[in-house]
């Protein structure tokens, strides 16, 4: 997986770090971060742009994981950043995120998430709604200022993939529906708005995608109607986003195409279709999230309780769970792990990982082969870069863990393990007067 390798000390070693080091020094459970991987990652979508001559923003989706330190090396390696929220903004700019460079989504911001991103003077809004529209139509009067907008449309799209993490396709909370019409009366107001820059279009079709054919279909059809409302209002796009959702191998099941591979599919679309529709070529703008930082995280636990229940199953419990990574439990994501502190021995134990949370749903791997984990031995947790730090929580009031990355056999934390106090911080005894 990613960088790992096996050592001469017969332990997973990560960006050249020892795994059995790394838990000695920070303790279990622990995310570890393969700086590299992150960078090689960057650098492949960035550069089949620049191989093609296409103007390009390759913006890293923060939800996936974000941090002061993380955006700090997305902007070491050129990526712009979207952002969904006014927490991830404030997190970009404490991590000195140039603003012209974050692009802000959601579906529902506030008024007050607005005014921040007016207030930063960020790069671009991508507008989801009319609610929206109207309400930084009347923010951008107000204070006579300018900001440059996306409007994402949902282009009908069926991509196959979980459910919960499909977006494109019609009846989804996302979006200005492409083809009622709904999509045109925002483009027309946009317009008409004296301080809206209209760039162009957003969309994105969903997540943890292996084929090119859906990100292709949904620029087809974007095009398409680009090339109708330049004729009928005029408009010419600058720019078209075409979203993130690129896949990777959590397991031997997932068969991912290259992030060259993505890309350069979708320049040669783009161009054979707005050469085909007499469109000029537009900036594409791309926002990996999973595809950037998903197989470079690794989690580390340590064993702990077993139980067999004859002739069915053995469980063997690890000290985190659903706490740091919800997905097994909310998605049924599947995982690979080894023992880190002996991977390459003999696999002869089929084995269930359980967490320890006070849930039955909280397991993280079914009917793993390993060889038979002890107390010992380390568990690590492949692929776990992704929606799992920042999707963890605090259930049974677990503390989240650290986060470190590691790069040429270097390690530092980037993100404290919480502590104790961590937890009780924002609570009030009843016992005392609340000053709220
Ligand atoms: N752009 C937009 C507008 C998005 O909604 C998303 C993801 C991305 C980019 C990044 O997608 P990625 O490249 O990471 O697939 N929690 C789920 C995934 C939710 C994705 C939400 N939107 C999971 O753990 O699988």
């Amino acid at each position: 997986h990613g960088t790992a390798l096996v050592n001469d000390k017969g332990h997973l070693e990560i960006g050249g770090c020892d795994t059995v080091e790394l838990v000695e020094k920070y303790g279990t459970p622990l995310y570890v971060y393969d700086v590299e991987l992150i960078r090689n990652r960057a650098r492949a979508f960035k550069k089949m742009f620049e191989k093609h001559g296409v103007k390009s923003q390759v913006a890293y989706a923060s939800k996936a994981f974000s941090s002061i330190a993380m955006l700090q090396l997305a902007h070491e390696e050129g990526l712009s950043l979207d952002v969904v929220s006014s927490g991830e903004l404030y997190t970009a700019v404490a991590a000195k995120f140039p603003v012209e460079k974050i692009h802000f989504h959601g579906n529902n911001k506030s008024e007050e998430e607005l005014e921040m991103a007016l207030d930063y003077k960020i790069g671009c809004i991508v507008v989801d709604n009319f609610h929206e529209l109207h309400m930084l139509h009347h923010l951008c009067q107000e204070r006579k200022q300018n900001m440059n907008i996306l409007l994402r449309v949902t282009p009908g799209i069926e991509a196959h993939t979980h459910d919960y993490i499909l977006t494109g396709q019609e009846d989804s909370k996302f979006g200005f529906d492409l083809e009622n019409g709904q999509a045109e009366t925002a483009l027309a107001v946009s317009m008409d708005c004296e301080y809206l820059n209209l760039l162009g279009i957003h969309c994105h079709i969903g997540s943890q995608i292996f084929e090119t054919a859906g990100f292709l279909l949904a620029a087809r059809k974007v095009l398409e109607k680009l090339s109708y409302w330049n004729g009928e209002y005029g408009f010419v796009p600058q720019v078209l986003n075409l979203g993130g959702g690129f896949g990777i191998r959590y397991t031997e099941e997932d068969i991912p195409l290259s992030p060259e591979q993505y890309v350069e599919e979708m320049i040669f679309e783009v161009r054979k279709e707005t050469d085909r529709l007499s469109l000029p070529m537009p900036e594409i703008w791309i926002e990996p999230g999973r595809s950037l930082v998903g197989d470079a995280g690794t989690t580390l636990y340590s064993i702990g309780s077993k139980k067999t229940v004859p002739n069915v199953r053995k469980y063997v419990a690890i000290d985190g769970g659903m706490s740091d990574n919800i997905r097994p439990a909310l998605y049924d994501a599947k995982y690979e792990a080894v023992l880190a502190n002996r991977p390459l021995d003999q696999q002869d134990e089929v084995v269930s990982i359980a967490g320890k949370c006070c849930e039955s749903g909280d397991m993280l791997i079914w009917d793993l082969s390993l060889p038979e984990p002890g107390t010992n031995d380390i568990l690590a947790v492949f692929c776990t870069g992704a929606y799992g730090y920042s999707m963890a929580n605090n259930y049974n009031r677990i503390p989240r863990p650290p986060v470190v990355f590691v790069e040429n056999g270097n390690s530092r934390v980037v993100i404290k393990r919480e502590t104790y106090e961590d937890l009780v911080r924002l609570d009030i005894p009843f016992s005392e007067k609340s000053t709220i």
